[in-house]
């Protein structure tokens, strides 16, 4: 069946992370389209600029304090936009972290940090705006996975544990609301540049050490690959806006959307090559010594 274009079908939209990056670029885009948006964050700052924006342009954008790795912050921050707007139509998951670390030295305490924040969080917020979107037949979940929810690299074990965790929870959602009118999205953006690298850099400095231990020829050839990505990325956040408003306004949405050339190229390597020729890449890639 093909997608017809529906304008505003919904009207309410939260966005975790909504104060940055991906999230905060959705949230400006969708109020443009007259969505009404609660963009979700912890930084009081980012929170207080975005809404200033907000004001500024007249746009019905407004934020919200929610932690999603806090079962009370985000009971709050649910309770205060319902109080504020009544049911919610649109959420979504876009708050994220990144801990780069090869599986054999990640701490525990970072991996579950990792999964709490990407995974448990995402899951946390939606169980709880499942019931209302339930009950008026009517919601839409958009999760921000990634192109690394389908191609794992070397130091993306612990990101790309929690995307592919992300990517199968939205499968299941998908099907077992498939009667109730709500539709799940998955989101997959290849490298956008925002605050998340840098972030991801910090939270990662841990790892320092490792990049002279036995993985440090994986980490020469990662920091070189990376090199070349960040310096030739033409993408922005309003790219990935733009999908998320495609998505929002297709009846019925893809399942999938990618956004990056990068994205869609690994869909494809996913689809077309065997395990055993998509793995002798990677090694030809990262175990390559190089001068
Ligand atoms: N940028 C990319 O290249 C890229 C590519 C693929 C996928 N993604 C995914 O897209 C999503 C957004 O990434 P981004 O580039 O927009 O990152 P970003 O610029 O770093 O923004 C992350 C947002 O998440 C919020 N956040 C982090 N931890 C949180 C927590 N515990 N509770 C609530 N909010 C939290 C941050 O706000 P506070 O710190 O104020 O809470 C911020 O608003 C992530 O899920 C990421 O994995 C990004």
């Amino acid at each position: 069946m093909a997608a017809r274009e529906i304008s505003n079908r919904f009207s309410t939209v939260l966005i975790t992370g909504g104060t940055d990056g991906l999230g905060r670029a959705a949230a400006v885009m969708l109020a443009e389209h007259s969505y009404r948006v609660f963009a979700a964050g912890r930084d009081a700052a980012r929170r207080e600029a975005l809404a200033q924006l907000g004001r500024e342009r007249g746009l019905p954008l407004e934020t919200v304090e929610m932690d999603v790795c806090d079962d009370a912050s985000v009971e709050r921050a649910l309770a205060e936009v319902r109080a504020r707007a009544g049911p919610i139509d649109v959420l979504i998951n876009s708050a994220g972290i990144s801990y780069l670390a090869p599986m054999e030295l990640v701490q525990m305490e970072h991996l579950r940090r990792q999964l709490e924040t990407n995974f448990f969080g995402a899951v946390r917020v939606t169980q709880r705006v499942l019931p209302e979107m339930r009950e008026r037949r009517r919601g839409c979940i958009v999760n921000m996975s990634s192109a690394a929810g389908r191609i794992v690299l070397p130091l993306f074990g612990p990101y790309s544990s929690s995307k592919f965790a992300l990517e199968a929870m939205s499968d299941a959602l998908r099907l077992e609301l498939h009667p109730f009118g709500i539709n799940v999205v998955l989101i997959e953006p290849g490298y956008i540049p925002t605050g998340f690298q840098a972030a991801s850099v910090a939270l990662s400095s841990p790892y320092a050490a490792a990049q002279s231990g036995p993985y440090a020829t994986i980490y020469k050839n990662f920091l070189r690959e990376r090199k070349t990505s960040v310096g030739q990325s033409p993408y922005t956040p309003e790219d990935c806006a733009r999908v998320i408003l495609r998505a929002l306004r297709a009846s019925p949405p893809r399942p999938r959307y990618t956004v990056t050339r990068i994205a869609q190229v690994a869909k494809w390597v996913k689809r077309l090559l065997s395990d055993r020729a998509l793995d002798s890449y990677m090694i030809r890639t990262y175990w390559r010594e190089r001068s």
